[in-house]
């Protein structure tokens, strides 16, 4: 997400995007619904087989839906957003089923992630220039699940041009990373074009 010329910054907080998402998440349902990304559901096991470890990072995890899916397969999941609303919710949600997640309120336009994990998602959420810090928050043989939408007439009508990515970006974006893609894919049907990728960090690559 690009900073916005007039971006109101109150508390280091990009106030603009607070808002905007706290008035999404105030309603009594879940904005992109009660269920885990399929994309997540689908690799799960996948995922549990090749991750170094269980540590968990969920980037932009709005009402928690994938963190808590995590949670509940045996990670240690660390939830960050801006949105004090939608993480309230997704606490609340976390302790309803009975599971802990560590989630955070941080601006991650500023964010510098320190921890270091084994699996880390970035889902419906773009920030080009979080990508390396990704990469390096990552533990060798780490794991990250990237599934974000795409261009298309439709949407550009209603988001801005640099939230969406182009045809192949994301692809391109990993290619010469340290590491490997095991799984890429773009998907153009229905209204919201969707790009996916899974990919491994470098055993040799701390
Ligand atoms: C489309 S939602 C994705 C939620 C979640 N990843 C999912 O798939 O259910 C985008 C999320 O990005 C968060 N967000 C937007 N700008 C942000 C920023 N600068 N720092 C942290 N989170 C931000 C919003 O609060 C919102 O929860």
């Amino acid at each position: 997400m690009h900073i916005c010329k007039n971006a109101n910054r109150i508390g280091g907080f990009l106030e603009d995007d607070r808002i905007k998402w706290n008035l999404r998440y105030q309603s009594d349902g879940f904005y992109l619904g009660e269920n885990t990304s399929p994309f997540l559901a689908r690799e799960i096991s996948r995922i549990k087989r090749l991750a170094p470890g269980a540590t968990a990072l969920d980037i932009a995890c709005g009402e928690g839906r994938n963190s808590i899916f995590l949670a509940h397969h045996g990670f240690s999941v660390t939830g960050v957003d801006i949105s004090d609303v939608g993480l309230a919710k997704a606490a609340a949600r976390a302790a309803m089923e009975g599971v802990e997640v560590d989630f955070r309120r941080v601006d991650l336009e500023q964010y510098e992630i320190i921890e270091r994990y084994d699996l880390i998602l970035n889902f419906n959420f773009l920030l080009r220039e979080l990508i390396p810090k990704e990469l390096m928050a990552l533990r060798p043989g780490g794991l990250l699940l990237f599934d974000t939408i795409m261009e298309s007439p439709q949407l550009l009508a209603n988001h801005k041009q640099s939230y969406l990515l182009r045809h192949g970006e994301l692809v391109r974006l990993f290619e010469n990373r340290a590491g490997k893609i095991l799984f890429s894919e773009e998907s153009h049907s229905g209204e919201m074009p969707t790009a996916r990728l899974l990919f491994q960090k470098s055993l040799n690559d701390s």
